[in-house]
């Protein structure tokens, strides 16, 4: 634990001398605000947990993994928008707080932001580098985009959510772990388990953030509880009830989902008594063991010591019993 504690710290540090080196244009306060917020800054950590555990160096890779967070918050400004999201790691959004143009726009400078820390690498590894970020960050634009369509198709299928979100989430957990990798030189075999180890984890992941949207303490989630149910996100407990419901509790299903003018908590409160009758919480959890479980695998693969794997066998069994 006490080397995650350090990285957190790490980086803690580093977004308080980036706050603290912003303009005066208005434009950076919603990015302050939202970088002030907190939040697990697990993808900073496990890119810098990647690259030590390959050999680098501390520090080495700390513009990278703040262009991770910055890259992950600008994300989260502009899904908040999309999700119609009113709260974010227990305060108000961006979009409510100020308004829609300034969560886009702040979010899209920091965009830019991200792309600033990420050149500040070392020659030979930039391109590389830059390749995995750019890559990863249209996947993320790809997977938002299924993420949406889905909401008005009904026959979305298992693999094509996993698909969505291996887009949105899990791509940006297995890319920060590469490029912490790549800032170590590691060999190309290990760069792929990282990979791999990162999207399995952040397939759990956005299952477990599923999971916590409809069955989570508002209070401690830090986000809206139910706000999956309320606009027919196409989630794993969603498609599953939608698999396995019959007779009256189907045609209940169905119905809740064709509403157009509802009350919201009532939504929330009928879907989620329909998903508890029907059992699939235990269906979501059974699957999110696995990719976890995949997830171990490609770390056992790696070709280093038992030893340097430890921190982030621990950190990812931390993340696996989150509540927030
Ligand atoms: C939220 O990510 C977006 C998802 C992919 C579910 P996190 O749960 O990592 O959010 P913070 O940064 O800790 O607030
Ligand atoms: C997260 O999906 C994906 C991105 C932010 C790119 P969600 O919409 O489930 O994330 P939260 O729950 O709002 O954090
Ligand atoms: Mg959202
Ligand atoms: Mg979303
Ligand atoms: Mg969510």
């Amino acid at each position: 634990m006490t080397k995650t504690l350090d990285h957190l710290k790490q980086v803690e540090q580093a977004i308080e001398v980036f706050k603290a080196a912003s303009d005066t244009n208005s434009l950076y306060l919603p990015v302050n605000y939202i970088m002030s917020l907190g939040g697990k800054r697990m993808r900073p950590v496990l890119l810098l947990m990647s690259n030590e555990m390959f050999g680098g160096q501390p520090g080495d890779a700390m513009p990278q993994a703040m262009g991770i967070e910055v890259f992950h918050n600008f994300t989260l400004l502009h899904d908040d928008i999309m999700d119609d999201a009113p709260i974010r790691r227990g305060q108000v959004t961006v979009h409510e707080k100020w308004d829609t143009n300034s969560a886009i726009l702040s979010g899209d400078v920091m965009m830019v932001q991200a792309n600033e820390f990420m050149c500040k690498c070392d020659g030979h590894v930039l391109a590389e580098v830059l390749d995995i970020f750019n890559q990863t960050a249209k996947a993320v634009c790809e997977g938002q985009q299924h993420d949406m369509d889905f909401e008005s198709r009904n026959d979305v299928s298992v693999d094509e959510y996993i698909h969505m979100i291996t887009l949105k989430t899990s791509v940006l957990v297995a890319g920060a772990m590469r490029i912490g990798a790549v800032i170590a030189e590691a060999s190309d075999s290990d760069k792929d388990n990282v990979y791999e180890f990162g999207k399995n984890l952040g397939i759990a992941f956005q299952i477990q953030d599923d999971i916590l949207d409809v069955y989570g303490d508002e209070a401690k989630f830090g986000k809206q509880v139910g706000g999956d149910i309320i606009s027919n996100k196409k989630t794993l407990l969603l498609l599953s009830a939608l698999n396995m419901a019959e007779g009256e509790d189907k045609s209940n299903l169905e119905a809740a989902l064709a509403q157009t003018d509802f009350d919201s908590a009532q939504k929330v409160n009928s879907v989620k008594n329909l998903f508890t009758q029907i059992g699939v919480r235990k269906v979501a959890e059974e699957r999110m063991n696995r990719y976890y479980n995949i997830a171990l695998e490609h770390l056992e693969a790696l070709q280093i010591s038992e030893e340097a794997k430890e921190p982030i066998r621990e950190i990812a069994a931390l993340l696996m019993q989150r509540e927030n």
